[in-house]
């Protein structure tokens, strides 16, 4: 699905991600952990188009898509969502969601108001898709509420929702469970599997352990924007630069 090479981004001074290199299998749940700085968002924003590379090369589905926009890689089956919650206070729950369909469309405002009945139609079907997406997550109740209203869990829930409504083929979620408690980071957990099995496949930056070592395929470690490790979570486990980088006591939980 996703081959990234040799991939390196600069700031001034700071190597925020160096000659990093691996591939994503379809179908998988792929998580990058790391200690705070390690690089793991830079990696997301120039995976998504939001930063251009100072070198490497990006490939979804063996074609470079190293520094092309955003919403280009949207319409071919990119969708993410954001380690800062990025949602519009001033509009519905469903018309955040909504936003993230219409991601994926391309319609010319022109040739919209042409065919304007049409358009009505299309509205209609895409908010009756994004309600349902709304109970994918399990925020149906807040079909109806502003978004203001809704506490911090299903506000990230609610992204997560925004950003199935492009239809993704690849997911990248940044910190989905951080600031959640136990029993909602577990509901996560849920989400996530629900999502992969539906065919998605997942990149996951996150903190929690239990979190990554229960549901990830695959693990790549991150530390100094250098990739650290890489394998199974047995594998990443038992890696005495990842106890002794980053794991520390948790490795042995
Ligand atoms: N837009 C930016 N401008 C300057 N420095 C940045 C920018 N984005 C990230 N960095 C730097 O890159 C490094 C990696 O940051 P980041 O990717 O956010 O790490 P992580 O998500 O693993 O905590 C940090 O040193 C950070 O300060
Ligand atoms: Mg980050």
């Amino acid at each position: 699905m996703l081959e990234i090479r040799n991939l390196t981004r600069t700031f001034g001074g700071v190597t925020a991600v160096q000659e990093v290199s691996f591939r994503i299998r379809a179908g998988t749940i792929h998580s990058v952990i790391g200690p705070n700085g390690a690089g793991k968002t830079t990696l997301f924003n120039l995976i998504t188009g939001l930063y251009q590379p100072s070198s490497g090369q990006i490939l979804l589905e063996g074609e470079s898509i190293g520094g092309h926009p955003p919403d280009e890689l949207a319409r071919r089956g990119m969708s993410r969502t954001f380690q800062n919650l990025q949602i519009c206070m001033n509009m519905s729950a469903l018309e955040n969601v909504m936003v993230g369909a219409h991601m994926r469309q391309n319609q010319g405002l022109l040739a919209g108001m042409a065919r304007l009945g049409k358009l009505v139609r299309a509205e209609r079907a895409c908010a009756a898709e994004c309600v349902e997406l709304m109970n994918f997550v399990g925020v149906g109740r807040y079909v109806d509420a502003d978004a203001s209203q809704l506490p911090y869990g299903a506000l990230k829930r609610l992204e997560i929702a925004r950003a199935l409504a492009a239809k993704p083929k690849l997911l990248l979620l940044d910190e989905p469970a951080a600031g959640l408690n136990h029993t909602e980071t577990q509901e996560i957990d849920v989400l996530i599997k629900k999502v992969a099995a539906a065919g998605v496949t997942v990149v996951l930056v996150e903190h929690d352990m239990k979190l990554v070592m229960n549901i990830s395929d695959h693990i790549l470690v991150l530390n100094y924007g250098k990739k650290l490790a890489e394998g199974t979570a047995q594998e990443v486990r038992a890696n005495p630069e990842v106890i002794a980088a980053y794991l520390g006591g948790a490795a042995a939980h």
